[in-house]
């Protein structure tokens, strides 16, 4: 598999403090990959440092293949979490601007970017002056002019931040599109939902550290799926079947599928004459996995201190 990006043991310190950690990555190329973490934990300072933007302390990173990721510079789109824009510069002058300094002719850019703004939805807007925007709209001209030189690479950090919900879905609907050209496209989030509808694979990073790396479907498999019972009756000798973990609410049975299987349990169920009236497995959504991943991570770190202070 060809990758896109590829970080060995990327290490990122800021007076003393490790905001990037020892991160170990590779990202496909082609794909949808996403950035899943809380406040701090280390995602800008990642993307920073991969583009090369900021230079690691320890570690190596390629991107599109260079070991000088500034040099592909052309190939890349960055989205940084900071918006800014020259507030009295015109949207469609924005957007030529951003694609020239990215190496296209500037007549080349303003057309294409005059052409993306209708595609938007926001050509009547194309000659008003970014002050005279709404914050919704000035991001939607700054991510045009992240992407208006097709680039190889695009790097979104945080881009659904600010959006309306249907400016959002257009979001998705872009970043499917240019992936399905071949683009590979990387974003950070903490609005979980995205990343679960759009990505293959996600990283979930926790203090500085990447916790989760893979499938979003393997994320979700590390939680086990919780079941909802309700019987009839409320006592019998069935009770035994049921997991240590069980919470009762009323005549309503809520646990974690044991490993066994559900089959077992409704052997009992039935031949203890509990009379089964609902019955419902849910799977876990990334939301929890999440939650699981990243607060075990926290958690995890925490013990480790807590012991080296005992020592
Ligand atoms: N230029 C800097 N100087 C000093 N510390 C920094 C700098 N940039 C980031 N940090 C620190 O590094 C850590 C990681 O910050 P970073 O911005 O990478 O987190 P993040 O995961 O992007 O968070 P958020 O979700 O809030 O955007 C934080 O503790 C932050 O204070
Ligand atoms: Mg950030």
């Amino acid at each position: 598999m060809i990758h896109a990006i590829e970080a060995r043991g990327l290490v990122k310190i800021f007076d003393g403090f490790r905001a990037v950690d020892g991160i170990d990555l590779n990202i496909p190329e082609g794909s949808i990959f996403g950035i899943l973490g809380p406040n701090g934990a280390g995602k800008t300072t990642m993307l920073r440092t991969l583009l090369g933007i900021i230079d690691p302390d320890e570690g190596t990173r390629s991107l599109l293949g260079s070991q000088k990721p500034i040099s592909q510079s052309r190939n890349v789109g960055y989205l940084p979490e900071e918006r800014g824009l020259y507030q009295s510069m015109r949207a469609v002058d924005t957007i030529a601007f951003m694609g020239a300094l990215r190496g296209m002719p500037l007549k080349a850019a303003r057309d294409k970017g005059r052409m993306m703004l209708d595609e938007a939805g926001l050509g009547y807007a194309a000659d008003r002056q970014i002050k005279q925007l709404s914050k919704g709209m000035a991001q939607t001209v700054q991510l045009i002019g992240t992407i208006v030189h097709d680039p190889k690479l695009i790097v979104l950090d945080e881009p659904f931040s600010g959006l309306d919900a249907l400016n959002q879905a257009k979001l998705e609907r872009m970043i499917r599109a240019q992936a399905e050209k071949g683009v590979t496209v990387i974003f950070s989030t903490h609005v979980i939902a995205h990343a679960e509808r759009l990505c293959e694979r996600i990283a979930i990073i926790a203090k500085g550290k990447i916790s989760f790396d893979g499938l979003v479907s393997t994320a979700r498999d590390r939680l086990r799926p919780q079941v909802h019972l309700e019987t009839e009756s409320r006592d019998g000798p069935w009770r035994g079947a049921l997991p240590d973990d069980c919470r009762v609410e009323g005549n309503w049975w809520h646990f974690t599928l044991p490993e066994s299987g559900v089959e077992p349990l409704l052997t009992a169920l039935v031949e203890g004459k509990a009379g089964v009236k609902s019955l419902s497995i849910e799977r876990p959504g990334l939301h929890d996995a999440f939650v699981a991943i990243a607060g075990e991570a926290v958690a995890a770190e925490m013990d480790e201190e807590m012991a080296e202070a005992l020592l």
